[in-house]
């Protein structure tokens, strides 16, 4: 009950900000669209921005839409869901040479894992064959770390799903791409459009099909936008679907980490839990269980964000950590670490965010996460992600600056969690716990814990649910909704958003330099063929540009702009100001906090044009 009342509050505050209608930035798919909820959301207090957040994230739950989009809670979306569910559970049933795989890149392929992961092992729990895989771009060290170039390439992404369902006769493939967009899954999509005696294509995103991207792909035929037309046609079939309900704008513009990343947690576990209890407890797949169990992921929102003030007090702990140089450590016990390391990796091309700035650290690391390859620990301090890595590389160094956030659950060896917090302790008194508890079990420890914490967000869930899966599902999302308000909001409080944009992120794939161009031409208001100069001088860090930088190709331009820090922030001074890019530089050295220095220029700007 409580979620409609507050899901029509939302609904009644948005009519007058509305994103829905035609001309509201007519040129952008919603998933890029900038949120009318939080225009204001980089001068806010941290009280203010959890509530902004938590009014986007009910967006999520509207039931009715002015304009034809489908949502989470639509008619078709819970029809779709049923019959994916119902290919799941024929898979179960007859697990030989059958294969479900999901797939993404970013946050969408860490989802895939993390729901691969925790599916295959409750089946194994059951001692059934595992019949799910994960494909991420990039392979695995894009699991804990960003690696964004990969999204833009559609070969490697055929390759790796032909490889991983090498020898099966039936398999079900899951797409996962927020924004429609990433050519890497259109690849794989293409790769099963072509071997449907094999291949069943299901795609997860978050716009209408028709606002899939079109831009062409370099090297092939097909664009995201042909692979979900002719995916729209085998639907009418079902030898294909569409799972592409409509969220609202993301809170941070194009942050598809946030809804999007929620949205596809609640999709597939919803999907897989029907197919298992099907299965397993022979309850039937039916369209109201299906929507029963989307809206009790709604009510998580509502317990979540019951602890406004809590989660307003971490994220103002850690907006001051980042402030002064000064870091958020994740420290966690089994699953619900992996999606402390999730939130930590998507900081880096959001915010240009240094890793070291938001770090996450679980129990035995890799090990205990189960990915398919063993030799993360090779690829340097970025992957040392458990415990032991913490205590030797953060632990001496910590001071009363860093935050540190514990995550853990009861049914965590709380003893264990209680040792680390008494050694986190000796070193600074900036410690808080996210803590998941089940109505009347309490750990004995729990209160040493608690004292030893600045502060606690105890959640405190219903005995009621029906399986120990859904209970655990609930608390995941719930941490998820948590820790995505801190580093985004950590991030606002530091200055690396400007309104509701990301100012500062890294352009190290072809979506991201086409956000950077777009939100130049936004900021200062110059034609496009302008801003994509900036941005090429930013990149390369010269005032003129050579022919040789004008005929390299975008992954030419994406690959140099690893290496760069503040291209966006460069480009918009150089662009507002005329400065050189040193003097740029010089600038944004002077005014380090992003927003500030931007603003600066723009008052300036604004001044100087009034003076004419
Ligand atoms: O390219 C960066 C990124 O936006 C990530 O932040 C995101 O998780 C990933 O792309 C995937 O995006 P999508 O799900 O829209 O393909």
């Amino acid at each position: 009950m409580a979620t409609v009342a507050k899901t029509e509050g939302i609904k009644a505050f948005s009519a007058t900000h509305d994103w829905e209608s035609a001309d509201y930035e007519p040129t952008l798919p919603v998933s890029e669209m900038s949120n009318p909820l939080t225009r204001n959301i980089d001068r806010a207090p941290a009280s203010s921005i959890v509530k902004m957040l938590q009014a986007c994230d009910a967006q999520m739950f509207q039931e009715k839409s002015g304009a034809a989009y489908e949502r989470l809670l639509s008619d078709q979306v819970a029809k779709s869901l049923m019959e994916v569910a119902k290919r799941v559970q024929l898979i179960l049933k007859n697990p030989q040479d059958s294969l479900i795989v999901l797939s993404g890149c970013g946050t969408s392929g860490r989802l895939a894992f993390f729901i691969t992961s925790g599916f295959n092992r409750e089946l194994r729990r059951l001692n059934h064959s595992a019949v799910c895989s994960y494909i991420i771009a990039g392979g695995d060290r894009a699991l804990f770390s960003s690696q964004e170039a990969p999204e833009d390439d559609p070969i490697s992404g055929a390759l790796s799903l032909k490889k991983v369902s090498e020898g099966k006769k039936r398999v079900l493939f899951i797409g996962i791409s927020c924004g429609l967009s990433a050519p890497f899954v259109a690849g794989q999509l293409d790769f099963c459009l072509q071997h449907p005696d094999v291949y069943t294509p299901v795609l997860v995103g978050f716009n209408p099909a028709h606002q899939a991207r079109n831009e062409p792909i370099p090297g092939c035929t097909f664009t995201f936008h042909s692979v979900v037309t002719k995916m729209r046609e085998l639907a009418k079939m079902q030898k294909a679907f569409l799972i592409n309900p409509v969220l609202g704008p993301e809170a941070i513009s194009g942050s598809s980490r946030m809804k999007g990343g929620s949205a596809t947690k609640i999709l597939l576990e919803v999907v897989f839990y029907a197919a298992h209890a099907a299965n397993f407890s022979r309850t039937p797949i039916t369209y109201n269980g299906i929507l029963q169990h989307m809206r009790s992921y709604g009510k998580v929102l509502d317990i979540t964000y019951s602890q406004t003030e809590g989660i307003a007090a971490v994220m103002e702990a850690a907006g001051r950590s980042l402030q002064c140089g000064r870091g958020l450590c994740y420290l966690s016990w089994g699953f619900l670490g992996l999606l402390g390391l999730i939130d930590a990796s998507e900081c880096k091309p959001t915010f240009g965010a240094d890793y070291k700035d938001i770090q996450g650290f679980v129990g035995g690391g890799c090990k205990e996460l189960g990915n398919k390859e063993d030799d993360l620990n090779l690829m340097g301090a970025e992957s040392g992600i458990a415990h032991i890595d913490f205590l030797h590389n953060v632990l001496p160094c910590l001071t009363d600056k860093d935050t540190v956030l514990l995550l853990y659950s009861h049914s965590d060896d709380v003893d264990e969690v209680a040792n680390l917090a008494r050694r986190v302790r000796e070193k600074t008194s900036n410690m808080h716990a996210v803590y998941h508890q089940t109505d009347g079990d309490t750990a004995a420890q729990q209160g040493e814990i608690n004292k030893l914490c600045s502060s606690t967000l105890n959640f405190i869930w219903p005995q009621a649910t029906p399986a120990s899966m859904g209970l655990q599902h609930m608390w995941e999302l719930s941490t998820k909704l948590v820790l995505n308000a801190v580093s985004t909001g950590a991030h606002i409080l530091k200055g690396k958003v400007y309104q509701n944009y990301m100012i500062d992120l890294q352009v190290t794939n072809s979506k991201l330099y086409c956000r950077a161009a777009r939100l130049l031409q936004r900021l200062s208001g110059h034609p496009k063929s302008l801003c994509e100069e900036a941005l090429l001088k930013a990149i390369y860090q010269v005032d003129k540009l050579t022919e040789d930088i004008m005929t390299c190709n975008l992954t030419t331009h994406t690959h140099t702009a690893r290496k760069v820090k503040k291209v966006v922030p460069l480009a918009l001074v150089c662009l507002l100001t005329g400065y050189s890019i040193k003097e740029a530089q010089s600038h944004l050295e002077q005014k380090p906090i992003v927003r500030e220095a931007v603003e600066a220029c723009l008052q300036e700007q604004t001044l100087f044009s009034g003076s004419l």
